[in-house]
């Protein structure tokens, strides 16, 4: 994969602490380079949070996940702002939340979203920081920042589950 990949580190703490690293990210296609790698990598019961200001480009981010999951061209991808969850169907499921207008985090136990985190696709998480602590431990949490128009800084935080390998290939 090409582009500038991220600098990872693992900490040294053992196998509860949380790898860590920063993806530089120059313009809107690699962005879509990234999410169309990371559908292309995803498994059943993955599950990526995604954060950062309005405009960031989670919903982009996502777009490019459903894309590289194979998600049919009709199909396409909204920010599920007022319904909280859309489904579509692709290599896995994807299913795309937005926590923006939760009202609680218990508001996801209620409505049964956990049995998706745990389930047979992959599930993206648009302001998933307002749950949490009702989302899996072994997700990939990305904190986005807005540098410039076109430029974003991707923070990356995951456990010690499948991201921490996946990533290191992608900085390969
Ligand atoms: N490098 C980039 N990555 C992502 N989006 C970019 C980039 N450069 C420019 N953009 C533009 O920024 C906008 C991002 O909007 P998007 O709806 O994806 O943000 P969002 O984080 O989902 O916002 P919200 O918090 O409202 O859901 C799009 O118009 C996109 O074209
Ligand atoms: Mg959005």
């Amino acid at each position: 994969m090409s582009g500038t990949g991220p600098v990872t580190s693992s900490g040294a703490q053992g196998p509860q602490s949380h790898g860590q690293s920063c993806l530089r990210i120059s313009s809107l296609a690699e962005t879509q380079r990234f999410g169309l790698w990371l559908g292309q990598v995803a498994a059943p019961g993955d599950v990526i949070c995604l954060d950062g200001d309005l405009g960031a480009g989670k919903t982009t981010l996502t777009q490019a996940i459903a894309q590289g999951l194979a998600v049919p061209e009709e199909c396409y991808v909204t920010s599920p702002t007022f319904s909280i969850l859309h489904e579509y169907p692709g290599r896995i499921p994807l299913y795309h939340m937005d926590f923006y207008r939760l009202s609680d985090e218990t508001e996801v136990l209620d409505l049964g979203f956990d049995e998706y985190f745990y389930g047979d696709g992959l599930c993206v998480i648009e302001w998933a920081e307002r749950a949490r602590d009702v989302v899996p431990f072994s997700r990939l949490h990305i904190q986005m920042t807005i540098d410039s128009p076109e430029t974003r800084r991707y923070q990356l935080n995951f456990g010690v589950g499948p991201w921490a390998e996946r990533l290191a290939r992608y900085a390969a």
